[in-house]
């Protein structure tokens, strides 16, 4: 299922595997030709024409969040070895033609998988460049049918404390929970990844099945999915829930929008000694500034 090669994906967009280690990320280009954008338009000041190497597969396997595997940032490495991600059941529920839980492979079958190298942002001031495989969502919100009513759609990661330790404490309110805007979820650059370095996601990544949404800070990727859940009004968010004060539903990449306890603007791309400035919408503002014209983003952050 990880690398299909339909004969409706031009050849140009598909990373043969094994490429991944060091090769210079075209983020923006490769596997999303129709959205345009380079790395660096031709219109950015010195200091945000930054080169955007691929993160060493070491470090984006080890280095993670994933608290329902612990909280140090080598836990869920050490602490998901043994996780079994097959068999792997979806439930979708809410405002959709036909609630049910869909078998993983049911759910993703046939549909086209896409390489997409992209900047990712930790809302903790550090950053990677990972190629990840994965499916737009879209593509899957259109399989399952949402009806008009629909305005959110939520996601929940698995809840087994006998499988994810780290869920026998309470450091966050579980099972964690995230959300997108229907607009948000149904944006081209918006993916459920289910590999990366062109292998099948690890389980510290979030396998089998995690969301990827790369104009936002990384705490929105949530991981190890088992309901897609459709809803007319604004669904709680693990984070927000547990302080809301210092994440919101939105989480925007926003260097502007300083977090109540540290500073936005600057970041740590992992692998490099000196900080970079952080980029409006994490350097995809082209592709998405324009589903949150009119909004104040310093309230609705
Ligand atoms: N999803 C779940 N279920 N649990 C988590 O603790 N952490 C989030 C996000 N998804 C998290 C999660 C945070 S804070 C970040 S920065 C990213 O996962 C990290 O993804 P990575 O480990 O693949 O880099």
């Amino acid at each position: 299922m990880l690398i299909r090669r339909p004969d409706d994906i031009p050849s140009s967009e598909i990373t043969p595997e094994g490429l991944y280690q060091n090769r210079r990320a075209f983020i923006g280009t490769a596997g999303t030709l129709a959205l345009g954008a380079l790395v660096a338009p031709a219109n950015m000041g010195a200091a945000e024409r930054q080169k955007d190497d691929i993160t060493p597969e070491k470090d984006a396997t080890t280095y993670n969040n994933f608290y329902e595997f612990g909280t140090s940032k080598e836990d869920p490495a050490e602490n998901a070895k043994d996780f079994r991600a097959t068999p792997w059941t979806v439930n979708v529920e809410g405002l959709v033609k036909n609630p049910r839980p869909y078998d993983i492979n049911e759910l993703l079958g046939r549909l086209t998988v896409y390489d997409r190298t992209y900047r990712m942002r930790c809302v903790e001031a550090w950053s990677m460049v990972i190629p990840w495989q994965g499916i737009q969502l879209r593509d899957i919100i259109n399989r399952v049918e949402p009806l008009p009513s629909a305005k959110f759609v939520e996601f929940t990661t698995l809840f087994d404390p006998r499988r994810m330790p780290g869920q026998r404490s309470a450091v966050l309110p579980w099972p964690y929970k995230e959300a997108l805007r229907m607009d948000e979820a149904m944006h081209p650059l918006t993916l459920f990844a289910t590999g990366m370095y062109g292998k099948p996601l690890p389980n510290q990544n979030g396998a089998p099945l995690r969301l990827v949404v790369p104009w936002k800070y990384g705490f929105k990727g949530i991981k190890s999915i088992v309901k897609i859940r459709f809803t007319e009004a604004m669904p709680n968010t693990t984070w927000a829930d547990a302080n809301p004060r210092e994440y919101g539903f939105y989480a925007n990449v926003n260097p502007a929008v300083d977090h109540p306890r540290w500073s936005q603007a600057k970041e740590r791309r992992i692998g490099e000694f000196l900080k970079r400035n952080t980029l409006p919408f994490n350097g995809y503002a082209d592709q998405v500034a324009s589903l949150y014209a009119g909004m104040d983003l310093r309230k609705f952050y």
